[in-house]
C-alpha cells in the first residue's frame, strides 16, 4: 500500500507527494557506474578491457594459449569454505550448492529480490498458420507484472508459444532468449552472420515433434545501465537505482524464463518438464543463469556465451571480466562484480564459471562456440574448460561429464555425457551447432526418463 505525506496548502488544494511514487531515477549508464563505484569506495578508475578490434591496440585482446591461463587453479566446486570434501550427494544438495549460489548471488550476478511481484498471463491472441509444411498454432502471451507497489513502472513480458497444430499430447518446448521478440519472421539481428540455408531452428525443433517459444529479454528488463531504475529491477526498487548485491540484467532475463516456464505449468499443449532454454550471445549468459538457478528447466543450449557466460572469468582471450564490467555491459552484472576489474583480480573471485555450470548438475546441458576465426572473443577454449571443471559435480551426482579433458578439435561434439560441447565451424551464432543440441536433447525428452529433479531446496522464491 502507498502512504503519502502532506507537502504543503496552496489555498484549499493540497499538493499530496506519495512516498515510493517519486519519479524513476534517471542516470547515463555512465553516472550509474560511478555511483556504484562510490558504494564500492574505487577510487581509482577501472581497468580497461581488452580490445577486441584494433589489432595494433596494446590491449588488442589474446588469442595466444600460453598467455591465456594466468590463474590456472579453480576453486574446488566440490570442497566446502570450512575445507572439508563434498563426498555425498545431499552435502552437495544441503551445504555446497548453496555456498557457491550465496557467491555468484553477491558477487556475480546479484540477488533476485525477496519481494518480486507476481505476474499474470494473458493470452492476447491466437494464431493457425505453417511454419513450412508444418501447421501450428502460435499463442501471443502478455506477462503482466503486478505494479500496484510503484504504478510509475510497468512490466508487461511478450512471449509467443508456437505448438504442432496436430499435437495430440503435451509436447516438448525450447524457449529462446529472441533477439527482439517480436522480430518479424525472416529479419535478422544486427550484426548476425547471413541467415544459414535448410531449414529454421524453429523448423528443426517442429520436426521432432516439439514446439518452441520465443521470449522478449527487452520487455523484462533493457539492455543498458540507463534502464536499471526501469524495467523489473527497477519496479521492485521503485525506480531507485540499485544496491552493490542487487540482481543485473541477466538474472532479470532469467526470472522472466522462470515466470514463462510458470505459464507453461498451465498450458496443457506443453510439456512443462520438458521446457529447454536457448539464447545466444548476451542471451546464452542469460540462459546458463535462468538454467542455473531454475531447476525446473530440463535442459539447456547455451551458444557462445563467453565472459559473464560460461567461459572462465580467470582466463586471459577474448572478451575480459574488464570489458563486462565496462559502462556498455556492467548492467548485466551484480554492482559487486565491477570490483574484480580493479581494485580486485579475477583470481580474488571465490566462484568461477565451471560452478556455474555445475549449478545445472545433474540436468543436460550443451555448451556451444563457433570458430576461432569469428567467435574467437567468446573464448570456446575457456567455456570447454569450465564445462570440465563441473564434471565431477555431475559424477557426484550419478551423472556423466564430457569423457575427456582434452580440447577437441573443430567440429567434434562431445555429446556423450550429461555435459556436452562442440565448436562449430562457423562465426558468432547458433546456427550450425542446432542439429547437434536436437539430437543431444531427443535423448532426454523422446524416451519415458523423468526429468524432474528433486531439490531439496528452495531455489528462487516463487510469486
Ligand atoms: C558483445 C559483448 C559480448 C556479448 C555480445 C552479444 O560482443 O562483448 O559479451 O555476448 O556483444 O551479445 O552479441
Amino acid at each position: 500500500m502507498l502512504t503519502s505525506r502532506s507537502v504543503g496548502f496552496v489555498g484549499l488544494i493540497s499538493l499530496v507527494v506519495p512516498i515510493g511514487n517519486a519519479q524513476p531515477v534517471q542516470l547515463t549508464p555512465q553516472q550509474d557506474r560511478e555511483r556504484m563505484m562510490g558504494l564500492l569506495h574505487i577510487a581509482a578508475p577501472l581497468r580497461n578491457g581488452a580490445d577486441g578490434r584494433n589489432t595494433q591496440a596494446p590491449n588488442y585482446a589474446n588469442y595466444d594459449e600460453s598467455k591465456a591461463n594466468p590463474y590456472p587453479t579453480l576453486p574446488d566446486p566440490l570442497v566446502l569454505k570450512n575445507g572439508q570434501r563434498v563426498t555425498r550427494a545431499d552435502t552437495w544438495w544441503n551445504r555446497r550448492r548453496p555456498e557457491i549460489m550465496e557467491d555468484f548471488d553477491r558477487e556475480i550476478y546479484g540477488r533476485l529480490p525477496q519481494d518480486i511481484p507476481g505476474v499474470t498471463w494473458e493470452l492476447i491472441g491466437v494464431t493457425g498458420e505453417k511454419n513450412g509444411d508444418v501447421p501450428v498454432i502460435t499463442k501471443q502471451l502478455v506477462g503482466h507484472v503486478d505494479n500496484s507497489s510503484y504504478p510509475l513502472i510497468n512490466v508487461e513480458i511478450l512471449l509467443t508459444l508456437t505448438t504442432p497444430g496436430a499435437a495430440d499430447r503435451p509436447v516438448p518446448v525450447i524457449m529462446e532468449f529472441g533477439f527482439t521478440g517480436f522480430r518479424p519472421p525472416g529479419a535478422r539481428p544486427p550484426g548476425a552472420p547471413p541467415a544459414p540455408t535448410g531449414p529454421t531452428w524453429q523448423q528443426q525443433v517442429l520436426a521432432k515433434g516439439w514446439g518452441y517459444a520465443i521470449l522478449s529479454p527487452g520487455s523484462i528488463q533493457a539492455d543498458n545501465g540507463a534502464g536499471l531504475t526501469q524495467g523489473i529491477i527497477g519496479l521492485v526498487n521503485k525506480g531507485q537505482p540499485r544496491k552493490v548485491d542487487d540482481w543485473g540484467a541477466l538474472r532479470a532475463w532469467a526470472w522472466g524464463a522462470s515466470r514463462a516456464l510458470d505459464y507453461f505449468e498451465t498450458d496443457k499443449s506443453v510439456d512443462a518438464k520438458r521446457v529447454g532454454v536457448e539464447g545466444h550471445s548476451r542471451y546464452g549468459k542469460a540462459t546458463i543463469v535462468a538454467m542455473a538457478y531454475d531447476p525446473r528447466f530440463a535442459i539447456a543450449f547455451v551458444s557462445s556465451s563467453g565472459e559473464g557466460g560460461a567461459k572462465l572469468h580467470r582466463r586471459n582471450w577474448g572478451e575480459l571480466v574488464e570489458n563486462v564490467a565496462g559502462n556498455s555491459e556492467y548492467h548485466w552484472m551484480a554492482g559487486n562484480f565491477i570490483k574484480y576489474a580493479g581494485p580486485l583480480n579475477w583470481n580474488d573471485m571465490p566462484v568461477d564459471s565451471h560452478e556455474l555450470v555445475a549449478l545445472c548438475a545433474p540436468r543436460p546441458v550443451f555448451i556451444s562456440a563457433g570458430a576461432t576465426n569469428g567467435d574467437g572473443w567468446v573464448d570456446a577454449k575457456g567455456m570447454f574448460l569450465a564445462a570440465s571443471g563441473a564434471g565431477p559435480v555431475y559424477k557426484l551426482l550419478g551423472k556423466k561429464d564430457m569423457g575427456t579433458t582434452e580440447f577437441p578439435p573443430i567440429e567434434t561434439g562431445l555429446m556423450d555425457g550429461d555435459i556436452s560441447f562442440r565448436q562449430h565451424g562457423a562465426g558468432h551464432t547458433p546456427g550450425p551447432n542446432w542439429p547437434t543440441f536436437l539430437k543431444f536433447a531427443e535423448r532426454y525428452f523422446s524416451n519415458n526418463r523423468s526429468l524432474t529433479v528433486a531439490v531439496p531446496y528452495a531455489s528462487e522464491p516463487r510469486p
